[in-house]
């Protein structure tokens, strides 16, 4: 028998299968032959993917028409169109899936989220709606300080409990790849305790998970005044322990006005570099102060947020082969302006989009809302929102090789949409749950 991993949703969205682990499906369905036929499109398909479509090219979409996948312990072994495929290899004992009116695209990939919280923040969402901004809620000991509070309180299973919670609620939105950052523990204990439920989460979610260490988040409120001595924690301290445990792929950092300074950055990527630590760091949220050239001198895969951009900034992703990554769930959440989306791709760029999924700026991990957003508040095309959380997203989490395409050879991480008219009926019809399953 083939089991495969079904998020299905019902109506009132909540998740079926939930009390079988992770693993148990994972075992099964790794033996797996699964057949996806009469689909009605085949999106984001083909062989000889570049590595990331940019500019003017992300307006190309490759859909195959009236086709079928066929998937192997999780590897995509045959895909073509429907009058092709019998004869293709023997598929006696498959699983087949009838696709009838429904899309197939490669699972959305999140390249920038903060899934492993303590607690959610509604009160500051309330002092938002008030009045007061996200800087100066964080000014009076919010924002990020809030939630390190409340994470040193909780322990390691309970952070995985939930941790594991939403990216279940992710998936059954059509995540199928995940990073996910440090930086709500601000000390080295509660550091190392959340990079170990990001790795606990590694091991046992059936989905590709990439870690990033984030301590320089914020300062502490005792480094206030002492940003050498926090520099130092991470420097000689956290980084350290995190290399021996092999706790981190990336390395983060809030480059922002009140947070960390360019040359606090300078220091802190460098030292994550000597362990083998790649930058992808946050940018340009609130202000723009030269951080992203030195980042990208710095090696850094993605550059995250953007809502504040300058002609120079673009310069610098132009001469370099870092990913732009936009967060439109962000800006809409905390009422600031929308990254530029337009201009990257005018001037020959490329844009992933991520959904920043946090309790203080974007309480969501929906990538669908995020598509709707980019489509209607940043003028971008559906086609080139499904670039940005397919193909892009998965170059800025460094998993362009697995993912992001219906490529021969790469993972079977697939959606299967419900029956719906048309691919930009996903952005337009906003608010609801296109996806039928995601198979991982
Ligand atoms: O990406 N800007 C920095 N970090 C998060 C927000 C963190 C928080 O408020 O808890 C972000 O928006
Ligand atoms: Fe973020």
């Amino acid at each position: 028998m083939n089991i495969i991993i079904d998020f299905s949703i019902n109506n009132s969205g909540h998740i079926k299968n939930k009390k079988k682990p992770f693993s148990l499906y994972y075992k099964l369905f790794s033996m797996s032959k699964i057949l996806i036929k009469n689909i009605k499109g085949l999106v984001q398909y083909g062989e000889e993917m570049p590595i990331a479509r940019i500019g003017t090219e992300m307006q190309q979409l490759p859909i195959l028409e009236n086709a079928f996948l066929a998937i192997e312990d999780g590897i995509i072994v045959a895909y073509g169109a429907m009058d092709e495929w019998e004869g293709i290899t023997d598929w006696r004992g498959v699983e087949v899936i009838d696709a009838e009116g429904k899309y197939v695209l490669p699972a959305f990939c999140d390249s920038h989220t903060h899934i492993v919280f303590a607690k959610s923040r509604e009160e500051e969402f309330v002092d938002r709606i008030k009045g007061l901004s996200y800087e100066e809620i964080a000014l009076k000991g919010g924002g990020i300080l809030n939630s390190a509070r409340r994470l040193a309180e909780k322990s390691e299973d309970e952070l995985y409990e939930e941790a594991l919670q939403r990216v279940q609620k992710m998936m059954a939105t059509g995540t199928g790849a995940i990073e996910i950052k440090s930086g709500y523990g601000l000390t080295v204990e509660a550091e190392i305790k959340m990079l170990r439920v990001i790795k606990r989460l590694k091991e046992t979610l059936p989905i590709t998970v990439k870690a990033t260490f984030l301590g320089a988040h914020a300062f502490p409120k005792e480094y206030k005044e002492n940003h050498r001595g926090y520099i130092d924690l991470i420097i000689n301290e956290m980084l350290p322990k995190i290399a021996e445990e092999q706790l981190a792929d990336y390395i983060d950092i809030f480059c922002e006005r009140n947070y960390f300074s360019v040359e606090e950055m300078e220091e802190i990527l460098t030292a994550g570099k000597r362990y083998g630590l790649t930058p992808k760091v946050h940018v340009n949220q609130f202000s723009i102060m030269g951080g992203i050239a030195k980042a990208i001198e710095l090696g850094a895969l993605s550059v995250d947020h953007l809502e504040e951009i300058s002609d120079e900034d673009i310069d610098a992703i132009k001469h370099s082969e870092c990913m732009p990554t936009l967060l439109p769930s962000c800006s809409h959440f905390i009422s600031i302006p929308f990254g530029n989306a337009r201009k990257l791709m005018e001037a020959g760029l490329p844009v992933a989009l991520a959904s920043d999924y946090n309790p203080g700026t974007t309480p969501t991990g929906n990538l669908q809302v995020v598509m709707s957003l980019a489509c209607i508040k940043m003028k971008m095309t559906p086609e080139e929102a499904i670039n940005a959380l397919t193909l892009n997203a998965a170059y800025a989490m460094g998993i362009q090789d697995t993912h992001g395409s219906i490529t021969l050879g790469k993972r079977g991480t697939v959606i299967i949409t419900n029956e719906i008219p048309s691919l930009a009926y996903i952005p337009y019809a906003f608010g609801e749950n296109h996806v039928e399953r995601v198979i991982a």
